[in-house]
């Protein structure tokens, strides 16, 4: 059977930067930071995303790009006797079941980043019973979440039944620049309104004082999750990649992309809260730290939209589009992840594939629309703050231990033979067979609170 293959290197820059920069980025990034006081986080998370996650990241796209198969076929491909066969299946398998874990949840935020979307446009054309409805989604009563689940799983699934060149990488292209033209112009209005300095100085000014283990392993999760890491879905992207490309070089373009944008978006959410403060809305917790996670996104950032009058209409119309689409290129490639398995190892067509995982999905997530209380936290948790860094460490195994060394040196000299005699080469072979596992294995004594 053909493969599909991503048709140039754009294209699968803004693919891989499209499911890198989600709701992670721009929701996650900027609330850890409030949460653990500003620039301390900023700063450890941009060294530890250049310390660890780049190399994991390394991992995943060269035994895709080398294998050139799903997640679970890929491992197999590597493996070289029984144990490793088994290790194999536990590491695929469990990535394809964490990465529909995590969509399961995603999922659901964004059908409220969906919901609130058309708040603006139920206010401009005077439909007042619809704009309180749209924000009348809570545990209790989650009906208009469940539809706006559904509608962003529709989505998805629309996108991910046109398979690589035309579903993925034509909506990753489009959807990514409007994106980054989006978050350029809000920072721009944000950094006009009165307060606005004030919430720079807080997320660019580190305070030293503030670094602890804490902040050390929760800037270590942010990282891996940002990155979408563990899961295999870098390594199922790796795979419909030609081999002519630089892997060392790609990656890293796509880990400061990421970076970047998370670091952009900081300066959007954080200096906004303030603006919020000047406007008049408390922006501290009993507590007395900064209101962060869906308080922040959903009650804050709306008020402050509310008190800038008719153009408050547009400005939040303009997030609430940018979140939207940076969640759906994150989410169709957590949706590539089983829907590849399904066609390889399962013998499905592609539609056929997406109708079974796209709906086993959708039937996980409505089971947590309906026990909120009870199952989001405990998703959340178990896929990003256990799964993701476990099956990592899994990943660094595979690449440091099981792959033969000279073979691996080889996959990744093809597209670029210069890379043999590089800094790259002579360190990370090494680093990813000793550092990263260990390194990783830090995070998880460590609970992560994404959202
Ligand atoms: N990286 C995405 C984000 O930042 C989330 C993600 C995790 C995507 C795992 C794919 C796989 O929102």
């Amino acid at each position: 059977m053909q493969r599909g293959q991503f048709s140039s290197r754009f294209g699968f820059l803004m693919a891989a930067a499209g499911s890198a920069v989600g709701l992670g980025n721009i929701w996650s990034f900027p609330t850890n930071t409030a949460e653990s006081g500003g620039g301390a986080f900023v700063a450890v998370y941009l060294i530890l995303t250049f310390l660890l996650a780049y190399p994991a990241l390394m991992a995943e796209l060269t035994i895709g790009r080398h294998t050139q198969s799903n997640v679970v076929g890929a491992l197999d491909k590597l493996a070289n006797g029984t144990a490793s066969r088994i290790a194999a299946r536990t590491v695929g398998l469990g990535g394809v079941i964490t990465a529909a874990m995590i969509l399961s949840f995603y999922a659901i935020v964004a059908g409220w980043m969906l919901s609130y979307l058309f708040v603006p446009v139920a206010q401009i054309t005077g439909l007042t019973g619809v704009e309180a409805w749209l924000t009348s989604g809570s545990p209790d009563n989650p009906g208009n979440w469940w539809f706006f689940t559904a509608i962003f799983s529709a989505l998805t699934m629309l996108i991910i039944m046109k398979g690589i060149e035309n579903g993925i990488e034509k909506w990753s292209s489009r959807l990514m620049p409007s994106l980054l033209t989006l978050l350029v112009v809000l920072i721009i209005y944000v950094m006009t309104q009165p307060g606005a300095m004030t919430g720079l100085q807080v997320y660019l000014v580190p305070n030293i004082a503030d670094i602890n283990t804490d902040l050390l392993l929760n800037a270590l999760g942010q990282s891996f999750f940002s990155l979408s890491l563990g899961v295999g879905t870098m390594l199922v992207y790796g795979s419909y990649l030609s081999k002519q490309e630089n892997l060392p070089k790609l990656g890293a373009s796509l880990a400061l992309i990421d970076v970047g944008i998370a670091f952009t978006a900081g300066l959007l959410i954080i200096p906004a809260l303030f603006v919020a403060q000047a406007a008049g809305t408390e922006i501290y917790n009993e507590a007395g730290s900064l209101i962060a996670g869906p308080d922040l996104i959903l009650q804050v950032l709306p008020s402050l939209f509310d008190s800038m009058g008719s153009i408050g209409m547009i400005v939040a119309f303009a997030f609430f589009a940018l979140m939207s689409i940076a969640a759906l290129t994150s989410s169709i490639s957590m949706l590539e992840v089983p829907v590849s398995y399904l066609i390889e190892q399962r013998g499905m067509t592609r539609v056929r594939a997406t109708q079974v995982a796209g709906s086993l999905i959708l039937a996980l997530s409505s089971l947590i629309v309906f026990n909120f209380g009870a199952l989001f936290g405990l998703v959340v948790d178990t896929a990003t703050v256990w799964l993701q860094p476990l099956l990592g460490v899994g990943l660094c195994i595979f690449v440091g231990w099981i792959w033969h060394r000279n073979s691996l040196i080889e996959s990744i000299a093809e597209g670029a033979p210069e890379v043999r005699n590089s800094l790259f080469m002579k360190i990370w072979p090494t680093y990813v067979k000793f550092f990263c596992p260990a390194l990783i294995l830090l995070v998880l004594a460590q609970t992560v609170n994404l959202f």
